[in-house]
């Protein structure tokens, strides 16, 4: 049976495909790890053909992509495999149209890629079935937000279910494809170094925080409805959560490697009324400066609808109510307009009992960074005795790189490299499952609940800052500090 695949793209001019996935495919050719993309079918409203969909391609691509990434004879070949078909996703007539467009000779796999408003998949899911476009070897792969809420999720979920089964359906949160988020499996599971380490007995705390310099860049009206929790929180922050806590899978499959993920996300205390002032805070910023520059607030960027009450922050203290984590809060951060933008985990181990040198036990912590952008590193932070004939009783830090790059080919592949190469390729290890996206919403629906009980101020942040004083109370009332 044929297994190349036809990938047809559902948005294929908007933002996501423009900036991401096209650019994506294109490394994958670059790099000859495309040979099972048969053909890009790439669906939009605008009225266009392919010629002039290939034009469009041809210099956005020059403009996204790294420069030196660039070349002409994998263009060439790339842009033979792509087509453009005008969809409106509720004309059942267009969707006859693009079935024109696929190798029904062939038969190679159909895998959609639903790069829409979320409140249109279960529609184009429908046609998909009613068309005849999908088949019982269609795969179906789904772009965030899924859903702004609990309800609203396991309607999409049950929709996209009426057409596609659970086993075909690829929930992409791209945080998942970062080559460093892999690592994190690599370092825990490959390493029986740290896994006796790795429990309450041991860290002291664990913070993730994900930082942007970028603000709402053009999608403020979305964003509005949205919020920083909404946005990074239910999916990003709590996926990378859930490698960092997760007991060791039986083995590397995907249903085991979700099952764990998934009982952490079911150990989560939730967040109520009566603890939501000490574990919370959010924050919006104010005009400020990035990097020398002016920017505005984010209330003075746009008329966006309900943006008096849209956080572009926050920050988190959680619990995970298992054996391994009680009593280990998981500080968790994020933000727009920021001072830098790094994401990245830190594993802060207990202090000493008491310290047999000149410095504070307190001083003694190791920590494990892990680092997930700009860079992609991982260093462990030890003490040492300084070098030279002195008793060494004042320990200086030492940092120990456990980063790889010895087959450092200069390209880092990007999230949506990987993810895409594995839809294609059928594998949903980096995927979520129906019922982890949903008991993430849960968890997320109980703070948005208690933030409306409590009436939770938005507090001013100035861009270009790490976020309001409250973020750093958050972790100072418990005698702690976010690491920077
Ligand atoms: C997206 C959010 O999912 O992730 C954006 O909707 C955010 O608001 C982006 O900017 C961050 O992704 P990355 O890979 O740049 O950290």
């Amino acid at each position: 049976m044929n297994d190349k695949v036809d990938l047809v793209i559902f948005g294929g001019t908007g933002d996501l495909s423009t900036r991401k996935l096209l650019p994506a495919l294109f490394q994958l050719h670059r790099h000859q790890l495309a040979d099972k993309v048969h053909r890009i079918i790439a669906t939009g409203r605008g009225e266009m053909d392919t010629a002039t969909f290939r034009k469009e391609a041809l210099q956005n691509l020059k403009k996204f992509l790294p420069a030196q990434d660039w070349d002409e004879d994998v263009w060439r070949v790339f842009s033979a495999s792509l087509y453009y078909a005008n969809l409106d996703a509720d004309a059942a007539s267009d969707y006859a149209q693009l079935a024109g467009f696929l190798d029904h000779d062939s038969a190679p796999i159909r895998l959609f890629y639903l790069a829409t408003l979320p409140s249109l998949y279960g529609t184009i899911c429908r046609q998909l079935h009613h068309g005849g476009v999908s088949n019982e070897r269609s795969r179906v792969v789904l772009e965030k937000p899924l859903g702004h809420d609990l309800d609203s999720c396991r309607e999409i979920n049950e929709q996209v279910a009426g057409v596609f089964a659970e086993e075909a359906t690829f929930r992409i949160d791209h945080y998942l494809g970062k080559e460093t988020v892999q690592n994190l499996l690599a370092i825990r599971f490959g390493n029986p170094l740290f896994q006796p380490m790795w429990n309450n007995t041991f860290v002291d705390n664990v913070q993730i925080t994900v930082a942007e310099e970028i603000g709402v860049e053009g999608r403020g009206s979305y964003y509005a409805q949205t919020g920083a929790l909404r946005d990074m929180v239910q999916n990003h922050l709590l996926q990378v959560l859930t490698i960092v806590a997760m007991e060791p899978p039986a083995s590397l499959t995907p249903t085991n490697i979700r099952d764990e993920k998934m009982k952490v996300l079911r150990s989560l205390e939730h967040i109520t009324v009566d603890d939501v002032k000490e574990r919370t805070v959010r924050g919006r910023y104010a005009a400020g400066a990035i990097r020398g520059e002016a920017v505005p607030g984010f209330l003075d960027e746009g008329e966006y609808k309900d943006a008096d009450s849209t956080e572009t922050f926050v920050a988190l203290k959680v619990g995970i109510a298992n054996w391994r984590w009680a009593g280990v809060p998981f500080y968790l951060r994020t933000g727009k307009r920021m001072a830098r933008r790094f994401s990245e985990v830190v594993i802060e181990f207990r202090a000493p009992a008491i310290s047999l040198f000149a410095n504070d036990a307190s001083e003694l912590t190791n920590k494990l960074v892990i680092r997930l952008q700009p860079e992609e590193t991982i260093t462990l932070h030890t003490f040492n005795k300084k070098p030279g004939l002195g008793r060494g009783r004042r320990l200086k830090p030492v940092e120990l790189q456990l980063t790889d790059d010895s087959d450092n080919t200069g390209h880092s592949h990007d999230a949506y490299e990987r993810l895409l190469l594995d839809a294609v390729h059928g594998d949903q290890t980096l995927f979520m499952r129906r019922d982890e996206v949903e008991a993430a919403w849960l968890w997320t629906d109980s703070i948005i609940e208690a933030w409306k009980e409590a009436g939770t101020p938005i507090k001013a942040y100035n861009a270009g800052t790490m976020g309001p004083g409250a973020a750093t109370a958050l972790t100072a009332l418990d005698g702690r500090s976010w690491y920077e």
